[in-house]
């Protein structure tokens, strides 16, 4: 098996696609469709995997899919592939599974448009399932270089194929279950029945309750009984979180949880951002007693992490400064839309265990536009623009002039990271940055933090022992005095969640924030999402394009090409 195509359907939909163990194109469907965590059927990340790698359907050797059984929906889809048989893995799973393939069964036959493109593969082709957090765990292990150690990986997140918890030991390259817990035991749930009382949404906004934490004062015991609670890497006090309530919104779902209705009043209580911060407290505090024992139980100091869970870099960064591990990989898409690269994985080394997996050390995984594409595209709307041999020169002398330039190049990003493809950037030297940046561009709330994209040689410079980290999974604490420098990206607690950017991995990205800190002494870029709040990030240049004259943009940077507008830079 060599071509592995992985598919999460579901909100968050997703495809990626693995060649020979290498994850070569990536991308969640809500890109392409401009719909924010978008559900429908993939098909248009499917269709770019496919293109991007010069193959097609008829190329693949499995489709693999991160549910239980493979649904009528999949079968339509991918007409001609063959379902294997159900593995033998104990009598509950087959029970489990054959009920979940009965259902696919019955459900209702889908009848395509006569126009619509299905993407028929050989019978040779298998169409496999593989449970929720398998595919997560996979994600996780078969990218984070620890082939040949023994590492724990955990795996946290609302609920998938009703686990919301299931730890493994990735050893040899295989993994072995440990332990799952249900619905019962979902810290996530917990943060997100908060993240919703606090009138955000459940599965999508978590990171806006981890933001405001740092302002608050956490208050001990001030909301137990609305969360697990863990000791020794067991649950010892289960909480009931009910049926979640699903509202269908244009392709998206809604979450609600009926604790939101009791927590709403412990919001009004506690104050918001108190209650933010004591539901900080409590997942780091439990998630630790969680996770730290099995470290011990399986004489491990290595730790990988998948799961929506994970998203939180202030528990990411409680982990690392834990002292209990040596290293410690959290995959950069660890929410569901990175289930389609897990299933993609797990599809290839469950049948090529013998090949060593390598550490990901690139998400520069999605569409790509060339300058002849992005000249094309800006004649064809009679815009004006300047051409540069190195694009880099006149950029870093405009960001230290403090203009917000966007900044379009190369392949987009996989995950929910920006990281120097589609980004706007400032300069990070002044406070208000941040402020001007949320009026003019982002409309996003003033308590959320910005970015910092520093050449991984200062790093040490900056933060408190720093890590190698890419892909701004977590945060630090920043040294003595660095907040005074570089104030626009340094929270209210004194954290920063870095991306180091090392020169192979992005030369053009590298050699702005390095002529940057030539001219102003800092190595450093504001970094935030080309989009602005509540849309996905920017895909192509015509939206780049709309997205620059509908914000306060001064400059928009596409490839080599050069917009600006008239009063600001070198615009008349
Ligand atoms: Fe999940």
């Amino acid at each position: 098996m060599r071509v592995v195509l992985g598919i999460r359907h579901g909100h968050d939909a997703a495809a990626s696609l693995v060649i020979n163990g290498q994850i070569v194109a990536d991308v969640a469907e809500e890109r392409l469709t401009r719909k924010k965590n978008d559900g429908s059927f993939p098909e248009n990340a499917i269709r770019y995997c496919l293109k991007s790698a010069g193959i097609t359907s008829r190329d693949l050797d499995a489709v693999v899919v991160p549910t239980a059984s493979i649904s009528e929906t999949v079968r339509t889809f991918f007409p001609g592939g063959t379902i294997p048989g159900i593995e033998k893995r104990g009598l509950k799973r087959r029970l489990r599974n054959s009920i979940n393939s009965y259902i696919s069964t019955i459900e209702e036959k889908i009848e395509l448009p006569v126009y619509y493109e299905t993407f028929p593969v050989t019978k040779e082709c298998k169409l496999i399932p593989v449970h929720h957090h398998l595919a997560h765990a996979s994600s996780a292990y078969y990218t984070s270089g620890l082939f040949n150690q023994k590492t724990l990986v955990v795996v946290m997140d609302g609920i998938g194929d009703g686990c919301s918890t299931s730890l493994w030991c990735g050893e040899r390259n295989h993994l072995t279950l440990l332990s799952t817990l249900d619905s019962t035991s979902s810290l996530a749930w917990f943060y997100a029945a908060a993240t919703e009382a606090l009138g955000w949404r459940h599965g999508s906004d978590e990171w806006k309750t981890m933001g405001l934490a740092p302002y608050g004062t956490p208050r001990a015991g001030a909301l137990h009984g609305y969360y697990p609670e863990f000791q020794d890497g067991n649950v010892m006090v289960r909480h009931n979180f009910g049926e979640p309530g699903r509202f269908p919104d244009h392709g998206c779902n809604h979450y609600h949880l009926t604790d939101a209705t009791p927590l709403q009043k412990k919001v009004e209580e506690l104050g918001r951002e108190h209650f933010a911060a004591e539901v900080q407290r409590v997942v780091e505090e439990q998630a630790g007693k969680l996770i730290y024992p099995w470290l011990k139980k399986i004489q491990t100091r290595n730790l990988c992490c998948a799961g929506g869970f994970f998203l939180n870099v202030k528990f990411n960064q409680k982990v690392w400064y834990s002292g209990n591990v040596d290293i410690h990989w959290v995959y950069p898409n660890p929410g569901d839309a990175g289930l389609a690269a897990g299933a993609a994985l797990y599809g290839y080394f469950s049948h090529n265990s013998e090949k060593p997996s390598e550490k990901l050390t690139s998400m520069y995984l999605g569409p790509s536009y060339d300058n002849e594409d992005i000249r094309r595209i800006i004649d064809e709307r009679k815009l004006r623009y300047t051409y540069h041999e190195d694009i880099t020169d006149i950029t870093a002398g405009m960001l230290a002039d403090n203009k917000i330039i966007a900044w379009f190049q190369g392949r987009m990003e996989s995950g929910p990271r920006a990281l120097g493809n589609r980004s706007i950037l400032m300069s990070p030297l002044k406070a208000e940055n941040k402020d001007i940046i949320n009026a003019c561009v982002k409309y996003r709330e003033a308590f959320r933090p910005f970015t910092p994209s520093m050449i991984h040689e200062v790093s040490d410079t900056y933060l408190l022992d720093a890590r190698e980290e890419s892909f701004m999974v977590t945060s630090f604490t920043v040294k003595e005095g660095i907040k005074e420098r570089i104030p626009a990206v340094v929270h209210v607690d004194n954290t920063a969640r870095p991306q180091m950017v090392k020169r192979e991995s992005n030369p053009k990205y590298y050699d702005l924030i390095k002529k940057f800190g030539d001219i102003t002494g800092e190595y450093v870029l504001l970094n935030t999402s080309f989009n602005i709040k509540g849309e996905p990030i920017i895909c192509n240049p015509r939206e780049a394009i709309r997205c620059f004259f509908d914000t306060g943009l001064d400059a928009l940077v596409l490839g080599d090409y050069l917009l600006t507008k008239p009063g600001c830079c070198d615009g008349s």
